[in-house]
C-alpha cells in the first residue's frame, strides 16, 4: 500500500513543479491547483491551463533509493489517468512516447518530470502532470496542436475537486504497485500494452533532425528503437508523432 504524505491545494500557483521543487517537503508530498499560471512543459515548451477548467498537480520524491530511470515513475501518472478516463466513459485513452496522453490524436495531458542532482546523487525528484478537464474548444484553439479535454470527449462538466480526489487515489494504487516486488516490471508491461508504438511507422524529431522509420522495440528502459531501413537508433529524447 502507498499513500502521499502530505496533499496540499493550493489556490494559485505558477507552476507547481516550480514550487514544489523550491520547497523543502517530504519525501511524497503532492501539490495541486486549478489555477496554474505558468506552466512548464518538456523541451521548454510553455504548458496552458485554463483558469478554474483544468488540473496541474505534482509530486515531489526524494528517492531513498537509486533512480536508474525515471520513466516508470511517469508511467504511473498516465497510467492513472488511462483508468480515470475510462471511468468516464472514454475508452480510446492511450500513450504517446515519453508520457503524453491522447485521446484519439488530441492531446489531453502531459507529464514533466524534473529532478535535482547534487554530486552523483539524486536529491528530488518531481513528476507534474497537466490534465485538460472542463477546458472547451474556445479554450484550447489557442493552443497550436490538436488537444483535447475529458469535457470535449464525453460533453460533461466534471467537479474538479471530485476528479483530483479520484485521480489522486488511482496514483496511490498505481504507486503501491509500482514499490512492491515486481512493480516495475508490471508499470513497464501495461505502459507497453497502452503506447501504440510497437510495429507502427513513425516519423522521430531530435535536435533538429527528421528520421522516418518503424518502431521495432522498446528496451527494458522504455526507450524505443527505430528502425529507418539503414540503421535501428535508440530513441532516447525528441518527439515522435505516428504517420
Ligand atoms: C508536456 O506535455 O510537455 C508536459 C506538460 C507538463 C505540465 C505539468 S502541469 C503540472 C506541472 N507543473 C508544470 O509547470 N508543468 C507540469
Amino acid at each position: 500500500m502507498f499513500v502521499f504524505r502530505d496533499k496540499i491545494y493550493i489556490e494559485e500557483i505558477d507552476s507547481t513543479n516550480s514550487y514544489l521543487k523550491s520547497l523543502n517537503a517530504v519525501d511524497g508530498t503532492l501539490l495541486y491547483t486549478f489555477n496554474q499560471t505558468k506552466g512548464r512543459g518538456r523541451e521548454n515548451r510553455e504548458w496552458l491551463n485554463f483558469k478554474d477548467k483544468d488540473l496541474a498537480l505534482s509530486v515531489l520524491f526524494v528517492p531513498q533509493y537509486p533512480v536508474e530511470n525515471f520513466l516508470w515513475h511517469i508511467a504511473v501518472f498516465s497510467l492513472s489517468l488511462i483508468d480515470m478516463l475510462k471511468e468516464e466513459g472514454v475508452e480510446n485513452g492511450w500513450i504517446k512516447w515519453p508520457n503524453d496522453v491522447y485521446v484519439g490524436d488530441g492531446k489531453i495531458a502531459g507529464v514533466l518530470a524534473e529532478s535535482v542532482w547534487n554530486g552523483g546523487v539524486m536529491e528530488k525528484l518531481i513528476v507534474g502532470i497537466g490534465i485538460n478537464i472542463n477546458s472547451d474548444r474556445d479554450d484550447l484553439s489557442a493552443i497550436d496542436k490538436k488537444t483535447t479535454s475529458v469535457y470535449i470527449e464525453t460533453n460533461k462538466f466534471l467537479s474538479l475537486n471530485s476528479f483530483a480526489e479520484r485521480y489522486v487515489e488511482k496514483l496511490e494504487r498505481y504507486f503501491g504497485v509500482f514499490f512492491s516486488d515486481g512493480g516495475k516490471k508490471e508499470i513497464r508491461k501495461r505502459w507497453i500494452d497502452n503506447n501504440k508504438l510497437l510495429g507502427k511507422r513513425v516519423e522521430w524529431i531530435v535536435c533538429d533532425k527528421k528520421y522516418i522509420g518503424t518502431i521495432v522495440d522498446i528496451d527494458d528502459d522504455g526507450y524505443p528503437a527505430l528502425d529507418d531501413g539503414v540503421e535501428t537508433r535508440r530513441v532516447i529524447s525528441g518527439d515522435i508523432f505516428l504517420i
